[in-house]
């Protein structure tokens, strides 16, 4: 195979008007395609259902993105079947025929990039720039598993020594059928990760997107066979996680569960999976990606400009609602009173609103429960910290906005500081040290993101030893990791460290058979 090497999609330059426009006619286009009604797809069945789940644009609820039907548990069991029918010839195509239909899709996602972009403007509430980092994440994945699959095969063999009168050799082969449960928050470039991951070693899935985004999980699917990917390889069940997503995880052919969300959803399907069914001959293998309480240090030898903007992006970048956001800032005292002071003046100058607008930074969240559960711990802030900015409730046009929110003064373990929000709520805490801060730092049950701003070298090797999280960054933001170069996933509570976007990612959906012959 003479592929070139991997390489980052670039990001779009919304600054040129030639991009501008592009993404305008996209947002266009899609909206005229709003409150459409989709089935799910299992086999060659299109199933349109009378019970339907309505996506709502955050920004204005009373649009409706599309609305889609509402799986059964009946439904969920029968996309196993079919699924599980679809492995019997899946399994058996060569990995260069399923590498070779990722990056098609990768090609046709690249030609329709601000499309996608566009549904997730609508359907989730991302700003311009992060929903183009999405969807370029999303072609990232589809391209580096590609390769990532071609090595593995050619890698395989090699494994194994041999021994004079033996000829071994070892292969790695598809698992069977995957249940891909995902969240709303990365809902083209996770969902795409987590279902290209698992059909490019062979396996056959069932996707269920999460209830807040699944018309955009819906055209990656289009996407996807249009690339090459049959039906019944790959199946659409949207629908409720207490409902479809749990019939999934409970079947007894359901081989494995690829899962990103919450942690109490992940801990939850850990527990179920590991219960064995009548009929089911293998222990089910889970995935668990989940929640963050993220970190940024900041220390006195550090670029305070730096260190101020790596703190509000890594805080309020998609307002707050990722696993990886810098929910906690800790600052050294020594820096303290000024740090606080810059971040709040950074902060207030970003722009909030509807982000079809391409000046905004700041959209709204995601639903009605995600408004009450941020305000709650907003409530909870009053009494734990000092608010020195925002705290309300913001009345844009019935959205879903929230002010970014600074509390300052936390203790290390108050609530807001120790349980994941997942909005624009920023914990600032008071380090004595470096030490202190480093303590602080590891005082959760998490441990997914983390980020340093220093200048001292020992301390940021200190850091390299002791930040115990999957991925820590030095003088830069806790979000934003980037396919292939910064492997994703958390220690602890965080997940189950899959690494999605790395070297090991798809052996998770492989098994390693040897085969040895006398000779
Ligand atoms: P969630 O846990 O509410 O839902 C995730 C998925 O699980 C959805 O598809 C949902 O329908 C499904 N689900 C819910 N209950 C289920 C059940 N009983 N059985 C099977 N499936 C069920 O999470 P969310 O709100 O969609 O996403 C936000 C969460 O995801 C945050 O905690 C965030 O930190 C986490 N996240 C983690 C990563 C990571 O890589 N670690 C990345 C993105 C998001
Ligand atoms: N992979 C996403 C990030 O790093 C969650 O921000």
């Amino acid at each position: 195979q003479d592929l070139p090497p991997f390489r980052n999609e670039p990001l779009t330059d919304f600054s040129k008007p030639e991009n501008r426009a592009a993404m305008e006619a996209a947002l266009e286009k899609v909206r005229a395609q709003f409150d459409r009604h989709y089935p799910l797809i299992i086999g060659e069945d299109e199933i349109y259902l009378d019970e339907t789940i309505a996506s709502l644009n955050p920004s204005h609820p009373d649009q409706v993105v599309g609305r889609v039907s509402a799986a059964t548990a009946e439904h969920a069991a029968r996309a196993v079947e079919v699924a599980y029918e679809a492995f019997q010839t899946w399994r058996k195509t060569p990995a260069e025929e399923r590498a070779a239909i990722l990056l098609k899709a990768a090609q046709l996602m690249r030609e329709r990039k601000h499309e996608f972009s566009a549904w997730m403007v609508y359907e989730v509430g991302k700003s311009w720039p992060e929903a183009d980092a999405d969807t370029a994440e999303a072609i990232d994945f589809l391209e580096y598993y590609a390769r990532q699959m071609l090595d593995i095969e050619e890698r395989a063999p090699k494994l194994v020594y041999q021994i004079p009168t033996e000829r071994s050799t070892y292969r790695y082969i598809p698992l069977g059928v995957g249940a891909i449960i995902t969240p709303w928050n990365f809902p083209v470039a996770i969902f795409t990760g987590m279902v290209s991951s698992a059909l490019v070693t062979g396996n056959t899935v069932v996707a269920k997107p999460a209830e807040q985004s699944p018309v955009v999980a819906y055209h990656v699917v289009q996407l996807l066979y249009e690339a090459g990917i049959p039906r019944g390889v790959l199946n659409y069940l949207p629908g409720y996680g207490e409902v479809a997503g749990e019939a999934l995880v409970v079947h007894p052919k359901t081989r494995f569960i690829s899962f990103t969300g919450s942690k109490e959803v992940g801990i939850h399907i850990n527990q179920r999976a590991a219960e064995i069914q009548p009929g089911q001959i293998w222990l089910k293998r889970t995935v668990l990606e989940m929640g963050g309480k993220d970190a940024v240090i900041v220390d006195e030898t550090a670029d305070l400009d730096a260190a101020t903007e790596g703190v509000v992006v890594s805080a309020f970048g998609f307002q707050g609602q990722k696993c990886s956001a810098g929910s906690r800032a800790i600052f050294v005292e020594d820096v303290y009173d000024e740090m606080v002071q810059r971040v709040i003046e950074r902060t207030k100058q970003l722009k909030i609103g509807d982000p079809v607008d391409p000046t905004v930074f700041l959209g709204p969240v995601i639903d009605t429960d995600a408004v009450n559960k941020i305000m709650s711990y907003i409530e909870i802030g009053h009494d734990e910290g000092n608010l020195v900015l925002g705290g309300k409730r913001l009345d844009l046009d019935g959205g879903y906005f929230i002010e970014p929110t600074i509390f300052t003064d936390v203790p290390w373990d108050a609530r807001i500081a120790q349980e994941e929000i997942f909005g624009p709520v920023l914990a600032i805490i008071k380090a004595k040290d470096f030490d202190d801060a480093l303590r602080i730092a590891n005082s959760t049950e998490y441990g997914l993101t983390g980020s340093v701003y220093s200048r001292d070298r020992a301390r940021l090797e200190r850091a390299a030893d002791e930040f115990h999280v999957g991925n820590l960054y030095f003088n830069r933001k806790s979000t934003g990791a980037l396919v292939g170069v910064h492997p994703f996933g958390g220690f602890n509570m965080s997940g189950t460290d899959s690494k999605a976007g790395g070297p090991d990612y798809l052996l998770l959906f492989l098994q390693p058979k040897s085969i040895s012959e006398k000779i």
